[in-house]
């Protein structure tokens, strides 16, 4: 007996290697950044890295995260490659609502990147490069996390686009990952902030 899911023929290949390495990615790249982040902010590594330049490690962690996102990339079309399409994803409206959903997510993700600079895309928080005030414009006015649901929207996009179920099935970890990432991120740079803010006020209490 086939499952319905586990046969070759089916909606998923699990037999596939490249769809294990392709999880194994998505998964990888957000503990990655947060775990490496997390020691700069605590013990400075990235900084003693980078000969106590604070801007310069970060531009290195900016680059590192970014190299890691197109291989995920890489590895998430080349999983795509091998899995079976479906008869269902593969209409003229499938591949409308797949330009659709790349076009909005690259517009939150580039826009995000645009209002907040490399240093705020790219975890400055934990270097100790704050930001001047929190941005409110777009796209933040749409959602708090842009850069996450923007990247999810292509990555939905691009299953649509290739008609591959394995590709929603990628798109769901994608989306659960970085759920997972902003439990531990929004409170940890929430406080970075507030820090900021104590200090700023006991500062001026001594004025
Ligand atoms: C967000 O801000 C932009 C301009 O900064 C504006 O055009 C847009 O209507 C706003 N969107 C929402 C949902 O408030």
């Amino acid at each position: 007996m086939t499952s319905f899911l586990g046969s070759n023929k089916g909606l998923i290949d699990f037999d596939q290697k490249s769809l294990a390495v392709a999880a194994a990615s998505i998964a990888f790249n957000p503990i990655f950044w947060n775990t490496v982040a997390r020691q700069e902010y605590h013990n400075k590594v990235l900084t003693k890295l980078a000969g106590g330049n604070s801007l310069r490690a970060c531009y290195g962690l900016a680059i590192t995260i970014f190299s890691l996102g197109i291989f995920r990339d890489f590895l998430y079309e080349r999983a795509l490659r091998d899995q079976p399409a479906h008869p269902l994803l593969d209409t003229a409206v499938s591949t409308y609502i797949a330009y659709a959903l790349m076009a909005a997510g690259n517009v939150l993700v580039l826009s995000s990147m645009w209002a907040l600079g490399l240093t705020g895309t790219y975890l400055g928080d934990y270097f100790g490069i704050l930001m001047d005030d929190i941005v409110t414009g777009f796209p933040f006015n749409v959602t708090a996390s842009p850069m996450y649901y923007g990247s999810t929207m292509t990555f939905l996009g691009s299953a649509l686009w290739y008609g591959k179920p394995a590709g929603i099935l990628l798109t769901a970890e994608v989306l659960i990952v970085y759920l997972i990432a902003l439990q531990f991120e929004d409170p940890f740079t929430a406080e970075i902030y507030a820090k900021r803010e104590r200090q700023r006020k006991s500062g001026k209490k001594e004025l």
